[in-house]
């Protein structure tokens, strides 16, 4: 590793906290971010319209990452469906690995990044909260945004979508055996940032 590379994994499941914790880890430390969900939800998008999953991951520019709102609950269903599709993950992962080795540091969140993008992260961490917590937090987001859902389509989403990133058999979401559990279930967004920090500073070189 090059003094200027240090590259945090994020994992765990939806709606645990990841994206919130791993932007303000960010901004932080002033490293990039990136999520990798919306690698995934960006070829699930194209899927939806029409595409094949393999050709639109190939065709994949990180511009589309920033086009229209990648977060509904259509797109994350579509998501979950295509990242079970080896070639899909494997046209995907250059660009992962070349972000999470960019000078300055990255913050990479998903659901493989400590076990396959980026065994060798120097911090990894695994945000994970009950199915019951996560689905309110997802639900109070998508309320706001003005989608039209209820609370138990959206539990009933978020384990759908648990189970199928977890029991598929191309870098199924676990956490690495040397990532750090985070339960955000019980935990306000400071405190769970606090400990996320905590972690990352016992890790980092001193400045
Ligand atoms: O983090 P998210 O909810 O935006 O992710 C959407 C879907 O993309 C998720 O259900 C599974 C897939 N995904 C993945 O398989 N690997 C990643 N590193 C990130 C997301």
């Amino acid at each position: 590793m090059s003094d200027s590379q240090f590259t945090i994994a994020i994992d765990g499941p939806a709606a645990a906290g990841k994206g919130t914790i791993s932007k303000a880890v960010a901004a932080r430390f002033g490293f990039a971010h990136l999520d990798t969900g919306l690698l995934y939800r960006a070829v699930g998008r194209r899927t939806l319209q029409g595409l094949e999953p393999i050709a639109a991951a190939h065709a994949l520019t990180p511009e589309e990452l920033e086009q229209g709102d990648l977060r509904t609950a259509e797109i994350a269903q579509a998501a979950s469906k295509v990242a079970v599709i080896p070639e899909v993950r494997a046209a995907l992962v250059d660009f992962q690995r070349a972000f999470a080795r960019r000078s300055g540091g990255a913050v990479l969140d998903g659901r493989d990044i400590g076990t396959v993008i980026c065994p060798e992260a120097e911090v990894k961490l695994f945000v994970t909260a009950s199915p019951e917590v996560r689905a309110e937090r997802r639900f109070l987001e998508l309320i706001a945004k003005g989608n039209d859902i209820s609370r138990e389509q959206v539990l009933s989403d978020v384990k759908e979508r648990d189970a199928r990133d977890t029991e598929r058999s191309t870098a199924p979401m676990k956490p690495a055996e040397d990532a750090v559990l985070l339960d955000t279930s019980d935990l306000s967004v400071e405190a769970a940032l606090e400990k996320a920090i905590k972690v990352i500073e016992a890790k980092k070189p001193a400045q």
